[in-house]
């Protein structure tokens, strides 16, 4: 049984919780697989200094992977297994967007994650999920960079997404 706290944020149950955080989970071992590949087949002058930043980030997510399922752990769950589907493609620019697409995904799911650990009172939780939050806004800076755009902004669950 949810209920709405007067700041709008929907108290959700640990249970709720591990399943969210198995999904973010999930995201983070997609990430962790495209940074990889995406790092080593990107080809081109213009795309060096890009490809060792995504290595970089290939090394953050498995820290973001590993700080999620400790945290699902914590909470009695068993984390997840199964990465998200990854997309590959040749080209550089759709490799980027694809990676980009992700982390504004990523930063609009633990925005909300942040909030809903605080309103459990899972400040440990949300400490995390903030420090992680950091270096997803990093990533996106990164790839909106080597895209030459704007950083846009992230894309946030569909209402009733729990
Ligand atoms: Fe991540
Ligand atoms: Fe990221």
């Amino acid at each position: 049984m949810k209920t709405e706290t007067t700041t709008g944020t929907q108290t959700i149950t640990r249970k709720e919780m591990i399943g969210l955080l198995n999904e973010d989970l999930a995201g983070e071992y997609q990430a962790i697989i495209a940074y990889t590949v995406y790092s080593q087949v990107l080809k081109g002058a213009a795309y060096t200094d890009i490809a060792g930043e995504l290595e970089l980030h290939a090394a953050e997510e498995l820290q973001h992977a590993i700080k999620i399922a400790k945290q699902v752990d914590y909470l009695g769950g068993m984390p997840a297994v199964a990465p998200k589907p990854v997309k590959t493609s040749n080209d550089p620019v759709e490799m980027l967007r694809a990676d980009l697409e992700n982390e504004r995904t990523t930063v609009g799911r633990y925005r909300e994650r942040i909030r809903q650990a605080e309103a459990m009172g899972e400040f440990a939780l949300s400490e995390t999920l903030r420090g992680i939050i950091i270096q997803e806004q990093d990533h996106e800076i990164d790839l909106s960079a080597a895209l030459g755009i704007a950083v846009p902004p992230a894309i946030s669950p569909p209402v009733g997404d729990k």
